[in-house]
C-alpha cells in the first residue's frame, strides 16, 4: 500500500510516499481500508519534531503521518466484539491515516451513520471532537456567556463559533484577513475583525462595555496570548488550546494576577477522549449536528497522497479557510 511517512523532522520536504505492506490488525485493533484522512495543523507540528518528547503523543520515527480518518472495516483483530467487516467507521489521535489501509484501536473508532458521507466524518472527528469538549467541558458555555475565538475561519475556529452560538453565548472572532472576517460572521460571530498587532482587544472591550469576555480561545499562542489576557474579563478564563505561533515559555503567573486573577488552560483533546463512552458521546453530538445541518464543515480543498506536501505549505502560509482533506479511496 502507498503511505506518507517521515523518517526524520523538518519541513513539508520530509513527507515520502512510501510503499509498504498492508498491516494486520493487532489484538483488540481493525483495519481499515481508508477512504479519506484529514488533515490538520498537528500533523505538521509532528513533522516539525514538536511532539518528539511528548508523553501525551508520544511520535517515533519512521512515523506515517496523519491522526484522523474514516473507511470500511476490511479485518477484525482477536477479542473485537464492537466492530465487524463492512463496519463505516471513523476516528482521531490514531497515527497512520495518511495511507491506504490503517490499524485502528477498536475502542477509538466509532460507527458512521449511514446518512453522513465517509468524507465529512473524517472532516468531523479530529476538529468537532476538539471544538466539542473547548466549547462544552473546558469553557462551558452557557447563554448570556460572551467568548472570543481567535483563526476564526480555521478549522476548529468556524467550528467553535457555531458550537458557541448554539450553546448561547455571543461570539466575537479574530482573523487575518477581510475574506475569513466574513466567514466568521457567516458562522455566527456576533463582530469578527482583524487582529491588527493586537488592536482587537481596543475593539472587544468596547464591544462589552468595557468588561471584556468570560472566555478566549487561543490557538495562536506566542502572538496572541497576552493580548487573549488583555480581551479577558477579570476572573475570567483563557484557553490556550494551540500554539500555530510559537509557545510563550516566559510566563510568570503572577501576570494571570495582574491581568485580573485570570484562569489559563492549556487542555488536549487526547485528555477528553478517554473512554469508548467518552468519544462516542462527542461523536453523537457532532453527527447528530452535521445530518440535521445545525452545524457546517467547510471543506477547504481536497488532495491526493502525492499532494500532501502542497497540503502542509497552504496552511502554514494561512491560506486555508476551513478543513482539508486527504482523498484516499
Ligand atoms: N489542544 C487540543 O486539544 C488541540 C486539538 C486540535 C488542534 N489543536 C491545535 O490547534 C491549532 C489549530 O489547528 P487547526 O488544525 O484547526 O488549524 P487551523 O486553525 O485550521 O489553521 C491555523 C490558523 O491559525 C492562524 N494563524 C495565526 N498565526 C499563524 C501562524 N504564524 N502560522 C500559521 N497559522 C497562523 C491562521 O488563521 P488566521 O489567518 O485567521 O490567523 C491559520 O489559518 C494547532 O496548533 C493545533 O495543534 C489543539
Amino acid at each position: 500500500m502507498q503511505s506518507i511517512q517521515i523518517q526524520q523532522y523538518g519541513g513539508p520536504e520530509v513527507l515520502q510516499r512510501v510503499a509498504v505492506a498492508v498491516p494486520q490488525p493487532a489484538s483488540g485493533c481493525v483495519l481499515v481500508k481508508m477512504a479519506y484522512s484529514g488533515i490538520n495543523f498537528m500533523d505538521i507540528h509532528t513533522r516539525q519534531g514538536k511532539y518528539a518528547q511528548s508523553r501525551t503523543y508520544p511520535v517515533r520515527l519512521p512515523c506515517t503521518l496523519g491522526m484522523e480518518g474514516s473507511g470500511e472495516v476490511v479485518a477484525v483483530g482477536e477479542g473485537v466484539t464492537t466492530l465487524a467487516v463492512g463496519d463505516r467507521v471513523a476516528w482521531c489521535i490514531v497515527w497512520g491515516s495518511y495511507a491506504q489501509y490503517a490499524v485502528v484501536p477498536a475502542w477509538q473508532a466509532v460507527k458512521v451513520p449511514a446518512s453522513l458521507s465517509l468524507e465529512m466524518a473524517a472532516a468531523a472527528v479530529f476538529h468537532g471532537f476538539t471544538a466539542h469538549y473547548l466549547a462544552h467541558d473546558v469553557a462551558q458555555l452557557k447563554p448570556g456567556m460572551t467568548c472570543l475565538v481567535h483563526a476564526a475561519s480555521g478549522g476548529i475556529g468556524q467550528l467553535l463559533i457555531q458550537l458557541a452560538t448554539r450553546a448561547g453565548a455571543q461570539v466575537f472572532a479574530t482573523t487575518s484577513t477581510p475574506d475569513k472576517v466574513r466567514v466568521a460572521e457567516q458562522r455566527g460571530a456576533s463582530l469578527a475583525v482583524l487582529y491588527e498587532g493586537g488592536r482587537f482587544v481596543d475593539v472587544i472591550r468596547q464591544a462589552t462595555q468595557g468588561r471584556g469576555v468570560d472566555v478566549v480561545f487561543d490557538s495562536i499562542g506566542l502572538v496572541t496570548l497576552r493580548d487573549s489576557f488583555r480581551a479577558t474579563r477579570n476572573r475570567g478564563l483563557v484557553i490556550n488550546y494551540g500554539n500555530v505561533s510559537g509557545s510563550v515559555r516566559d510566563l510568570d503567573p503572577l501576570e494571570l494576577g495582574e491581568s485580573g486573577s485570570l484562569f489559563l488552560t492549556r487542555p488536549r483533546l487526547a485528555d477528553h477522549l478517554r473512554s469508548a463512552q467518552e468519544i462516542g458521546r462527542r461523536a453523537k453530538d457532532i453527527f447528530a449536528a452535521l445530518i440535521d445541518g445545525s452545524l457546517q464543515i467547510h471543506i477547504a480543498a481536497r488532495y491526493t497522497l502525492d499532494q500532501v506536501e502542497d497540503a502542509h505549505e497552504a496552511l502554514e502560509l494561512r491560506q486555508m479557510v476551513g478543513k482539508p482533506i486527504l482523498v484516499l479511496e
